[in-house]
């Protein structure tokens, strides 16, 4: 696979993400809406509250999300998909788009259809054994249902283990898919496996899932980072075809690693946070994290630190202080020099273990209902 997209330091693709992310580049070059706070309001009032990633923009950009709205506006069915790669433990980078998804599956009552693409991560990773991809399957699987997803409206399914429920609906999507538009949009080479130029298909096909089981057209939402386009664009110009309505996403912004740069990934472990970490271990993870800080106390009196650039800043602006009032003291003390990094690191590792600590045993929780989640 190619996976440069064009411009020069951001790479944004299903596999790589990396560089400077310019989300406002994005927006244009991916061809997608900016979401407005008119769209933002609708979606909150039927929430009852806006939930903190639409406030803060961390979901930024979407398309076709008004028209979904409008179909449920109008009395229709309207429903969910959304996705893992189960290639080893959940990081809390992709807990943003499931808590996401969580909170639209209730504003919406809408079903979810989550799909566990055990195939891909197989095809592409040379280390990872099919047995191990699956095992991963139902070891994330806890994750999503501890993320508060409904029960009884939410159909999580492994691309090997429910083949037979997806199969057929899979290969009348691979036929409207030429080798040359799946070259194209994931820069496939003729080194790679055939396997994976016929996943894209099973990515795409979800997108109908709920359709062809009910037997009508249900307006499909994919809340997703926005690494995942490329496979809803594909997906997009063959649905008139498949004779349901174009799916329509909402695009999440990347929670970064604590290394300087690039998105949190299960790829560089020493740099991520994952939801079975030890607390007391990751607790030193953020220890050790990059900071916009200076290089010593006195500097930072001096010249105050940046937290534009910190990652430490970006965990509490993504996950760990939704108080807005709060959020703006952190930033205006570091900036002022009136607090150190080893500080404000510390309070976030004692917020960090208290989350840690409440999602494991909601995790815990999640063993003995996972049969309930499970597609039928
Ligand atoms: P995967 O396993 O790479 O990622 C799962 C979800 O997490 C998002 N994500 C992140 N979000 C915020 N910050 C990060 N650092 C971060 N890293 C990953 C991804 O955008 C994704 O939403 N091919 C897919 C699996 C899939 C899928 C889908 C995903 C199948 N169907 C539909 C989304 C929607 C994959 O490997 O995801």
């Amino acid at each position: 696979m190619s996976t440069n997209n064009g411009k020069k330091g951001m790479v944004v693709t299903p596999w790589v993400v990396s560089g400077d992310i310019d989300y406002e580049k994005l927006i244009e070059r991916f061809g997608t809406q900016r979401l407005t706070s008119e769209l933002k309001d609708r979606i909150a009032k039927h929430a009852g509250y806006m939930d903190p990633q639409l406030r803060r923009d961390v979901f930024f950009s979407h398309r076709d999300v008004d028209w979904w709205v409008k179909q449920y506006e109008e009395g229709n069915t309207v429903g969910l998909y959304t996705g893992r790669g189960p290639s080893g433990s959940v990081h809390l980078g992709h807990l943003l788009p499931w808590f996401f998804t969580a909170y639209l599956q209730k504003a919406f009552d809408a079903d979810l259809y989550f799909q566990m693409t055990d195939d891909e991560k197989f095809l592409v990773k040379d280390d990872l054994s099919l047995d191990q991809a699956i095992n991963y399957t139902y070891d994330n699987a806890l994750d999503v249902i501890a993320c508060g997803v409904v029960k009884g409206k939410t159909h999580i399914f492994s691309d090997t283990e429910d083949i037979d429920k997806i199969y057929k609906l899979g290969i009348k999507v691979a036929k409207r898919i030429t080798l040359s538009t799946a070259k194209a949009v994931f820069g496939f080479t003729d080194s790679d496996n055939i396997g994976l130029t016929w996943y894209p298909a099973l990515q795409a096909m979800t997108c109908f899932l709920q359709s062809e089981r009910e037997g009508k057209n249900i307006p499909c939402l994919i809340p997703a980072a926005i690494d995942q386009d490329p496979y809803w664009r594909v997906t997009r110009d063959i649905a008139e075809k498949m004779g349901y309505s174009k799916p329509a996403q909402i695009h999440g912004k990347f929670l970064p690693g604590l290394a300087q740069g690039g998105k949190m990934s299960a790829s560089q472990p020493e740099t991520a946070i994952f939801t079975v970490d030890e607390p007391e271990k990751a607790a030193n993870k953020i220890m050790s994290a990059y900071t916009g800080g200076q290089e010593s106390i006195k500097l930072q009196k001096e010249l105050g630190g940046n937290p534009t650039i910190c990652n430490i800043f970006s965990y509490y602006f993504y996950l760990f202080e939704y108080d807005d009032k709060k959020l703006a003291e952190i930033e205006t003390k570091c900036r002022t020099g009136a607090l150190m990094c080893g500080d404000c690191k510390a309070h976030l590792a004692k917020l960090v273990k208290l989350f840690l600590i409440d999602f494991q045993k909601k995790r815990e929780a999640a063993k003995n209902q996972l049969e309930d989640y499970l597609i039928k």
